[in-house]
């Protein structure tokens, strides 16, 4: 078995009793060490799809540190796909960082392209010139969202779930979030917690989903998409000390903080039970350090 799911249990997260709340987080970064968290579960039906389409390539877009990036590049070498990252910013290099080096160790082959043409990739031009240079391939999108995507995410959220009165996961593409709504029961309530500014999230959510029982709270992005400071990185190194699981910093880590902040501003009823997801993403920890390092603030341990 490649991918192991029932490594993905509920583990009890420490909250100090005079609170009264109960946290638990899903381990689902323990799925597989490089196609871990939603990754796993959003690109499960799509490599399925991939294979009974007969294609052997896969082509998908991301940003120099995205964890989609990395899986794709894992899942590809793992089940003999060709892999193809098309990346935005034209100054990057296959050895930029440790995700894009990452990746070609995975056989991934990239295209390095300007922000212009990144935020036309999905236009009938831009893909019909990467068809020309690379063949014919099946696209996954950016962050690995569609509608298989978002059936694979349905599957994070089981039947032994239901006693949980709070499902919380971070929020990017919002096809995570998407799963988990639609699998969530109706006593439920589902809280995103947007890793990035904007609010194109709620649209993009609502393609796929019918159900009210959600909200984003956008209080928690730390000013954007990979944005951190040294009080989040102090969050996650005391959390991993206590509870002996580490977190990344663009999403769990901010989603943790934020419901330890909710918890501690008494947001939760007395006797709620909340289920948090692990989504994985540890892999863009090396690359944040790094930046850390130059910038002299903490790093995560
Ligand atoms: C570790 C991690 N958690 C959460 C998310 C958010 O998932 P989604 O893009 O489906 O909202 C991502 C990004 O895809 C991620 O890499």
């Amino acid at each position: 078995m490649i991918f192991n799911i029932e490594n993905s249990i509920n583990q009890q997260i420490y909250v100090p009793e005079s609170y009264g709340v109960q946290l638990e987080l899903k381990r689902e970064d323990a799925i597989h060490e490089f196609v871990s968290g939603n990754k796993y579960r959003k690109l499960k039906y799509n490599l399925q799809e991939a294979k009974k389409q007969g294609s052997k390539t896969l082509l998908t877009f991301g940003g120099a540190f995205s964890n989609h990036i990395a899986a794709v590049a894992a899942a590809g070498a793992l089940l003999d796909f060709k892999t193809i990252g098309v990346i935005r910013g034209e100054e990057l290099q296959p050895h930029s960082n440790a995700t894009l080096q990452f990746a070609s160790q995975h056989g991934m082959k990239f295209m390095f392209v300007s922000r212009e043409m990144y935020r036309e990739k999905v236009e009938k031009h831009v893909i019909d010139q990467l068809k020309k240079e690379f063949g014919d391939f099946y696209l996954v999108p950016e962050g690995g969202t569609n509608g298989l995507a978002v059936k694979g995410c349905e599957e994070i959220i089981t039947e032994t779930d239901r006693d949980f009165h709070y499902l919380c996961c971070a929020v990017g593409t919002g096809g995570t979030i998407s799963g988990i709504i639609n699998s969530s029961g109706p006593n439920q309530k589902v809280i995103g917690f947007p890793a990035l500014k904007g609010n194109f999230l709620q649209k993009d959510i609502n393609n796929f989903v019918s159900k009210t029982n959600w909200e984003l709270n956008t209080d928690y992005h730390f000013g954007g998409y990979a944005k951190i400071n040294a009080e989040l990185v102090t969050f996650i190194n005391e959390f991993k000390k206590v509870n002996h699981i580490p977190l990344d910093p663009v999403y769990t880590g901010k989603m943790l903080y934020g419901i330890f902040d909710l918890i501690n501003k008494g947001y939760f009823e007395k006797g709620s039970k909340i289920l948090a997801i692990h989504t994985g993403g540890l892999q863009g920890v090396e690359g944040m350090n790094a930046k850390l390092k130059i910038k002299n603030l903490p790093i995560i341990e």
